[in-house]
């Protein structure tokens, strides 16, 4: 189960899409923090520490963040007193991964979701940060989350989903498909930078059900907690191993 259908606008078939965003990433990773802001408002690294603490993300956790990007999850991990040592952070952009900062502060991995180059049972937490949109398969990547997941170990995906009310929807499209990428190119005056945040609209716009999400991820074996939202717009999914 595809995230989203084909989105024919910006690449050509299915086959296309990870070359598409391995393009988008890696050059819009110079801007991405930059564009980060605009979308939160400034808010985005409070939010994701919050987020991992309601998840009861702690001290000593081996953690693993997939799609950590420019590493905004795992510095919010850090700050909540995971051990560097314990923190590896996976993305397939050697862009994204290359703004992570000098000496990066966490383990970076290349790699993909649905394809985790660990071992069964090797972490005590694994989270995803606003990128679920962008693997290949649901019923994959659970069931990857769920093999590298110990016994009772915890995951989160936060996300962005449409608002379900109608004017929720208009202010969230007119936000994110509009202002957003207008004032990051104004920001920037880059156009792959624009694209990168016109993007995210469409894939938000496109994705499937927050219910399909969930019976994903009971699907893959995982045991899943009621999905939360803040604003109509952020959704936090909580799962554990059994
Ligand atoms: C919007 S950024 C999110 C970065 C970070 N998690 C955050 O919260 O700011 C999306 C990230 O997903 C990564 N990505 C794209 N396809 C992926 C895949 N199949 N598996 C894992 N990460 C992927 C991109 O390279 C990019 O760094």
């Amino acid at each position: 189960m595809e995230p989203h259908p084909d989105l024919t606008a910006q690449y050509a078939a299915d086959t296309a899409k990870p070359r598409f965003l391995m393009d988008l990433f890696d050059h819009g990773a110079r801007h991405y923090a930059r564009a980060e802001r605009i979308v939160s408002l400034g808010s985005g690294f409070l939010y994701r520490k919050k987020a991992l603490e309601r998840a009861g993300l702690r001290a000593g956790m081996r953690v693993l963040d997939v799609a950590t990007g420019t590493g905004l999850v795992a510095r919010a991990a850090l700050h909540l007193g995971v051990a560097p040592g314990d923190l590896i952070g996976l993305d397939p952009s050697a862009g994204m991964l290359r703004e992570a900062g000098h000496p990066m502060p966490f383990r970076a991995v290349r790699g993909v979701a649905d394809a985790l180059p660990f071992a069964d049972a090797s972490f005590d937490f694994l989270c995803m940060g606003f990128a679920l949109r962008h693997v290949t398969d649901l019923a994959t990547t659970f069931a990857e989350y769920r093999r590298v997941l110990r016994p009772g170990g915890t995951l989160l995906v936060l996300e962005i989903s449409r608002p379900s009310s109608a004017i929720g929807y208009r202010i969230a499209k007119a936000y994110l498909q509009q202002v957003v990428p207008f004032v990051t190119w104004l920001g920037t005056r880059d156009d792959g930078a624009e694209l990168m945040m016109r993007y995210y609209w469409h894939t938000i716009d496109a994705c499937v059900p927050p219910q399909i999400i969930l019976d994903a991820m009971g699907g893959a074996g995982l045991r899943v907690a009621p999905r939360t939202t803040y604003l109509g717009l952020f959704s936090e999914y909580v799962g554990a191993r059994p």
